[in-house]
């Protein structure tokens, strides 16, 4: 099939290159030149493990291309995917529909044939028909169907989530529609998938239930992991424990320090301001984004009192800092709250990342070290911020050469037992050590 992706973003880039693998013809428009510049040179401008190989196969292939010509790749494709981002609106909760909404007004100017407007870009409840009123007059000519498809795709996992999905949702009441995207997807739909028809505004909320879901099931493990904390229980065996119920299951019960990224944060606030809006007070959700911006003042409190509320001078070291291991994204990392409050408080900090210096921290009192052993020499604490696996096995007794050095664990990757041994002064998430 002849698709279109607009917005070569997270979303965009990847379900694009995904599809033109599955032997669909694929153009990536984007109103950002060098982005587009660089990915017809096979350039991914993102960290998404796997990506750029697939890419290149099916850029060699002629199945993919890029372009910032909107009108050629629209007239060229028969399903348009609107993937631009909805950021939150500066000082409210609600989603930036501003590039939805644009891009559906750019489109309608070249459509004389029949195209599905599919919209993958994650948008409150009733946007469809705010889109679908954009191209009424297309409509009423039967030339477009405007669905919705979202997506759920977990950065650093994007493409086994893309082939391999617990779910592929359709919203949409055409017959018509919806047999040309049943047939995009049957390749990925398998035994353990499924496929599923629903209305556009139900698909639109499942989106936005599902991530405030999973929000509300991180949040709840990091309040029993302060309850663990003080009770000297690991958090770990009661998610184990409560994960072995079928009906709880077990993802998503990892303690940590505040949830980020670029949907939950933004998709609880608009999933809120979406119920202000439909007169419905979703107090759990509030509650959610409450308990979780708590958080990050909580662990940045500990930080402080594991330092003996001594930190004038001292060297703290985080190891990773992105929201999540295996991407480079910073958006709403519980880190962009920790360092500089610390550093306000006289820190130094040292940080490595695998995915690179973050320019977003530009300051005589931050330095990006170029490894983990650099990061760590002279530290007076190690906060393992990220749980990348480079940081699964450092022997902390031969890098760091300062006496009394801790380690705060917040990702709960070392074993206490194993640290006591070593004597090393260890602290986690979750945990009495
Ligand atoms: C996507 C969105 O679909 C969002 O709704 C969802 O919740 C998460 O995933 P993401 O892919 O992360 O967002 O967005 P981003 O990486 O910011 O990419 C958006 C791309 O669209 C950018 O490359 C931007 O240049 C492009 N864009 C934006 C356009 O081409 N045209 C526009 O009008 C606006
Ligand atoms: C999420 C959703 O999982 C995906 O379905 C949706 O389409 C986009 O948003 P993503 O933000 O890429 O994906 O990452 P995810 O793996 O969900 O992690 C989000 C945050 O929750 C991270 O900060 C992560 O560290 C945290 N997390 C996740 C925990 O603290 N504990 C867990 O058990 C799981």
């Amino acid at each position: 099939m002849k698709l279109c992706m607009i917005g070569a973003g997270y979303v965009g880039l990847v379900s694009g290159v995904c599809f033109s693998d599955l032997g669909n013809n694929v153009i990536c428009v984007d109103k950002d030149k060098s982005k587009i510049n660089a990915l017809k040179k096979c350039i991914v401008p993102i960290y998404e493990p796997g990506l750029e190989e697939i890419l290149k196969r099916n850029f060699k292939q002629k199945r993919i291309n890029f372009t910032d010509n909107l009108k050629d790749a629209v007239t060229k494709s028969d399903i348009i995917f609107i993937c631009v981002g909805t950021p939150t609106k500066k000082n409210t909760n609600s989603a930036d529909l501003r590039y939805v909404f644009s891009a559906a007004n750019e489109i309608k100017k070249f459509i004389k044939k029949y195209k599905i407007i599919v919209t993958k870009s994650t948008v409150p409840v009733s946007t469809g028909d705010k889109i679908e009123k954009i191209f009424s007059i297309l409509k009423k000519k039967k030339l477009v169907d405007v669905v919705s498809n979202p997506e759920f795709l977990r950065e650093g996992e994007a493409i086994r989530d893309f082939i391999n999905p617990d779910r592929v949702v359709v919203g949409t009441n055409s017959e018509r529609a919806n047999k040309i995207l049943k047939s995009l997807y049957q390749p990925i739909v398998k035994k353990n998938s499924r496929y599923i028809k629903t209305s556009r505004r139900g698909a639109e909320l499942i989106k936005y239930a599902s991530n405030a879901f999973l929000a509300t099931k991180i949040s709840y493990i990091n309040e029993l992991a302060n309850l663990c904390e003080q009770t000297d229980v690991d958090i770990k065996d009661i998610s184990t424990g409560m994960g072995l119920d079928e009906r709880i299951g077990e993802r998503f019960l990892r303690a940590g320090p505040a949830y980020g990224g670029s949907c939950f944060p933004k998709d609880t606030r608009a999933l809120i301001d979406t119920g202000k809006n439909f007169k419905t007070d979703l107090t759990i959700v509030k509650t959610v984004v409450k308990s979780n911006e708590n958080r990050k003042k909580m662990l940045t409190k500990r930080v402080l009192t594991i330092l003996g509320n001594k930190i004038k001078n001292k060297q703290i070291t985080f190891l990773g800092v992105t929201f999540k291991p295996n991407t480079d994204d910073m958006r709403e990392a519980c880190s962009l709250y920790m360092i500089p409050y610390l550093v306000r408080k006289g820190v130094k900090v040292k940080y490595f990342d695998p995915s690179g210096k973050k320019n977003i921290f530009n300051n005589n009192n931050i330095e990006y070290c170029k490894n983990i052993s650099s990061a760590c020499l002279k530290s007076d604490l190690i906060i393992i911020h990220t749980e990348w696996n480079e940081f699964k096995f450092i022997d902390f007794k031969k890098i760091v050469k300062k006496n009394n050095f801790k380690v705060y664990d917040m990702r709960n990757i070392y074993d206490p037992k194993r640290m006591k041994l070593n004597k090393i002064k260890y602290f986690a998430v979750g945990r009495k050590v």
